[in-house]
């Protein structure tokens, strides 16, 4: 029997909201029908390069605060991209934003920092801008299902 593959989620929820959110993505990624994907849920200040060089797809969530994503998300990139650069390229990724009005310049520094890494965005990202809605919950619940549906395939 193949060793399961490793989906790790990075993800920032400084909120009730937000950890709702986190759950979701987990609840997601984790559902029964999905089988030979282990799902990794690290908090970004212990996550430490090798968690991201042993995965086979990352998920990143973060609020957007003053205009960007999150201190300690631009902490995990700060210290693992160098470590990560030439031993990451290609992995599948995508990410999750909780904005209260925008999202835009959170999204742009992601995606570029995921350009720089040659990270492959292989899902669209979900911004959840405005009033907390309770959509969030179920699109990221699909955002979770769908990427590790995806692994699971192997079409990711
Ligand atoms: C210091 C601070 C700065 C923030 N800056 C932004 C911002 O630039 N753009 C934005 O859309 N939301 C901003 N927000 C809102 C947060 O993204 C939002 O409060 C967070 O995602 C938690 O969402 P919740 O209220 O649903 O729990 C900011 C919040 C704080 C506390």
């Amino acid at each position: 029997m193949p060793s399961k593959k490793s989906l790790l989620i990075i993800s920032h929820a400084p909120s009730v909201n937000t950890e709702r959110m986190l759950h979701a993505v987990i609840k997601g990624a984790t559902n029964s029908d999905i089988e030979n994907v282990e799902v990794k849920s690290i908090a970004p200040l212990d996550v430490k390069p090798d968690d991201i060089k042993s995965a086979q797809a990352v998920i990143i969530g973060t609020t957007e605060n003053l205009g960007y994503m999150a201190g300690l998300i631009k902490d995990v990139f700060d210290r693992c991209y160098y470590p990560c650069l030439e031993h990451t390229q290609g992995l599948p990724f995508t990410f999750y934003i909780r904005a209260g009005h925008d999202g835009t310049g959170t999204r742009r520094a992601i995606e570029s920092i995921a350009t720089g890494l040659r990270w492959k965005i292989v899902q669209d990202p979900l911004v959840c801008k405005g009033d907390f809605n309770e959509e969030f919950i179920a699109q990221c619940e699909e955002l979770g299902l769908t990427m590790a549906a995806s692994l699971d395939a192997g079409i990711i």
